[in-house]
């Protein structure tokens, strides 16, 4: 079994939730400390953590930490703090459905309470927070295990974003398919895209690579056409933020583009995601809420700003990519090549999609 990644995404500390600011990587290593749903949901509307599986894991802690918050009010208080937390984080960003399934895992422990008091509430809410933090590593160790199976000896992988540890509880999905082929001995190489305009490829993918002596080489997202036209990528294989019922994808921005490419040049294009992420309540790509982010992440870096003054920029965080266009989806239950309806439903048919209350 592969070594699960040294990096801590989120921690759990001293009843608070420290999430590592992916704002500030690769140049600091600093924590941002929540006390409660608020700033959870903050922190995810902000990108001090991203990636749809750490989204998740985040909002279950969010409503833990509000639990313990209202643990000593009397039930009606209580219920009613819950009650906004789970307002104030489904509203943090709107495309990872990783949130959405998270709380509702979370709602269905508050439901499920009758009339216990809010302690024995609070310490349940907190138990499952710990319980998704803990699943989403062992998920990504079963994706990295299924994915490394279609890695060649010697592949060169493109990646778009970061599909890391960083973006997951530990391990990450489509990173966790790179770090499970060379625990298998496999020497592949990455090439990350930079994946404008918050450059988690080439801050946080990089970064995560070269920790860990995984050989990866940078490239800017305009040059990934160029360089599979020269037969210098073997595979694609990227994360997901949403899938529909039908296999269309929702991931960052970029992805179909890369998507088009794969396909005019005849390269397996893969997508590595929990079944957490696929959304079987929307049919189709086009059904799934894009979300825009701020102009200004398009017209400048940090301090450093290059559009003119008043020009109008356009900011979508995500594009679709269209079933048809992907080889395969790699899941914690298996691979499905390439994916569609009938084969999504069946993934589903083989687990057990209520916990017993
Ligand atoms: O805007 P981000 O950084 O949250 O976008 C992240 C991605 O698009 C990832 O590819 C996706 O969430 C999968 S993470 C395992």
């Amino acid at each position: 079994m592969p070594i699960p990644s040294k990096v801590e995404t989120l921690r759990w500390r001293d009843a608070r939730l420290e999430l590592l600011d992916q704002r500030q990587l690769p140049e600091r290593i600093e924590y941002v400390t929540c006390a409660n749903a608020g700033q959870v949901a903050q922190a995810i509307r902000a990108m001090v953590v991203r990636g749809a599986p750490a989204i998740g894991c985040a909002a279950a802690y969010g409503i833990a930490l509000e639990g313990l918050r209202f643990a000593g009010q009397e039930r009606p208080a209580f219920d009613a703090g819950l009650e906004r937390a789970f307002q104030l984080l489904a509203q943090s960003r709107p495309t990872a459905v990783n949130l959405y399934w998270a709380l509702e895992r979370m709602r269905r422990i508050w439901r499920q309470s009758g009339k216990r008091p809010p302690e024995a509430i609070a310490a349940a809410l907190l138990a499952e927070a710990q319980q998704i933090f803990a699943e989403d590593l062992q998920i990504n160790l079963a994706i990295g295990a299924h994915g490394a199976t279609l890695v060649a000896h010697g592949a060169r992988i493109l990646t778009h974003c970061n599909a890391g540890a960083l973006a997951t509880a530990g391990h990450g999905t489509a990173l966790g398919v790179i770090r499970s082929a060379r625990a298998q001995g496999k020497e592949v190489s990455v090439v990350a895209t930079e994946t404008r305009p918050f450059l988690q490829g080439a801050r946080l993918t990089a970064w995560e690579m070269t920790q860990e002596g995984i050989p990866v080489t940078l490239i800017t997202d305009n040059a990934a056409g160029y360089l599979m036209g020269r037969g210098e990528v073997d595979m694609v294989v990227v994360g997901a933020d949403r899938v529909a019922a039908n296999g269309d994808v929702a991931n960052k921005i970029g992805t179909y583009t890369l998507a088009v490419l794969a396909a005019r040049h005849r390269i397996p294009f893969y997508v590595a995601c929990p079944l957490s992420t696929i959304d079987r309540s929307v049919a189709q790509g086009e059904a799934i809420p894009i979300e825009e982010r701020p102009a200004e992440e398009v017209l400048g870096y940090g301090e450093c700003r290059w559009a003119p003054q008043g020009v109008v920029a356009r900011n979508p965080a995500f594009d679709v990519t269209p079933a048809d266009l992907i080889t395969g989806l790699i899941t914690e239950k298996g691979v499905i090549a390439p994916p569609d309806r009938r084969k999504i439903e069946a993934l589903f048919g083989c687990i057990l999609l209520e916990r017993p209350g």
